[in-house]
């Protein structure tokens, strides 16, 4: 089915039409310049930007498919979790177009578009785990047949991505500091600062990463970590680099631990480990992942850069299957801020 996906539920303004696992055009339109004086997002200016780009980002969406409304056979939307009023502006856009061209509308979780992304460029197998770091989400599922979850873990405080926005702020990286430390790390083989890796004494999965910021806090405070100054060559900043390096280890150390203990924890076998959500794009992450399961024989599946960040294809995707598996929304669809996705559980399918 030719499908149109809408994405806006955070400061991407998003479109993509897919027919089937076939992407025919994909535009992202990121506000990030718009909220960085800020320092993150900004609820009110996500919501005023979404609704001056969507219909530009639409037009330019439907000029590169070389396709017009009327070839559409369905709409799918992000329907929540994330920002109300930046899902409102999405939302309303599609119900628009679905009930102006009589289309079947589908309305998206965005957690779950997100582990849905893989499928667009992977044969994935079940049961396997499903890792989802983003700005505003960590957790940890056993996907045990294609759109069932069951969660095994969740962040108890700070998203992944949340810490390396918070660290990096700290640090004078600016907003979004995620993809810069991903960068300026990259050529980096010097000495680390240790970071803590928490474990929960209940002896539970769930993540936390706010200790991280603290650590960081406590080495600027203590004049260990100077933060980067305007200008300044990263090298040069005492400690800097090292600290950056501590942090990214503890990061994708405690995402590794969590995913790994979860993996000898289910039956039968998970077949794989699927990585998604923003922080998949980061390149230690995936390298560490790829050589820490690939050692035990589980292959990793992640999305290609693009395809991790938000973006509407995998909107498109995922709301191609459930119109397809005849799951369809009414026009009383809204936007809502949080949605629970699958069962809570333990590790056995
Ligand atoms: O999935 P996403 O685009 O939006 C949400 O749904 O939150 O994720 C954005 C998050 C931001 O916190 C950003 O800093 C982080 O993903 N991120 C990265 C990288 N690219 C994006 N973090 C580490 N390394 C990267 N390369
Ligand atoms: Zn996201």
């Amino acid at each position: 089915m030719r499908v149109l996906g809408i994405e806006t539920s955070c400061d991407e303004t998003a479109a993509a039409i897919v027919d089937g696992r076939r992407v025919l055009s994909d535009v992202v339109s990121s506000q990030v310049e718009f909220h960085r004086p800020y320092g993150g997002v900004v609820p009110e200016i996500a919501s005023r930007h979404h609704l001056e780009n969507l219909v530009p980002v639409l037009g330019e969406c439907f000029r590169r498919a070389g396709l017009s409304p009327a070839d559409l056979e369905g709409v799918a939307v992000t329907r929540g979790p994330g920002l109300i009023g930046a899902l409102l502006v999405g939302v309303t856009a599609a119900k628009a177009i679905a009930l102006s061209h009589d289309l079947p509308l589908a309305g998206v979780h965005h957690i779950e578009a997100h582990l849905y992304s893989v499928t667009l460029e992977h044969e994935i197998a079940f049961p396997h785990l499903a890792l989802v770091a983003s700005g505003g989400h960590t957790e940890l599922y056993l996907v045990p047949a294609p759109r069932r979850y069951r969660r095994l873990a969740r962040t108890r405080d700070d998203a992944a991505g949340e810490a390396y926005d918070k660290v990096g702020k700290l640090l004078g990286l600016g907003y979004p500091a995620g993809p810069r430390v991903d960068r300026l790390l990259q050529g980096y083989d010097g000495p680390a600062i240790p970071f803590p890796l928490p474990r929960m004494r209940d002896g539970s999965l769930d993540f936390s990463f706010s200790g991280l910021k603290t650590a960081a806090l406590r080495m600027v405070e203590s004049g260990r970590v100077r933060p980067l100054q305007d200008g300044e060559d990263p090298a040069a900043a005492p400690g800097l680099l090292e600290a950056l390096h501590g942090f990214q280890e503890a990061v994708v150390d405690q995402l590794l631990d969590r995913a790994t203990r979860a993996l000898e924890g289910a039956r039968p076998a998970p077949a794989g480990v699927v990585l998604c959500g923003g922080v998949s794009a980061n390149s230690r992450l995936r390298a560490r992942a790829a050589e820490h399961f690939g050692a035990r024989g589980v292959p990793v599946w992640v999305p290609s850069a693009g395809l991790s960040t938000d973006n509407a294809a995998m909107v498109a995707a995922l709301g191609e299957a459930m119109l397809r598996a005849g799951e369809r929304d009414g026009l009383e669809i809204c936007a809502e801020a949080s949605i629970p996705l699958g069962e809570e559980g333990e590790g056995t399918a």
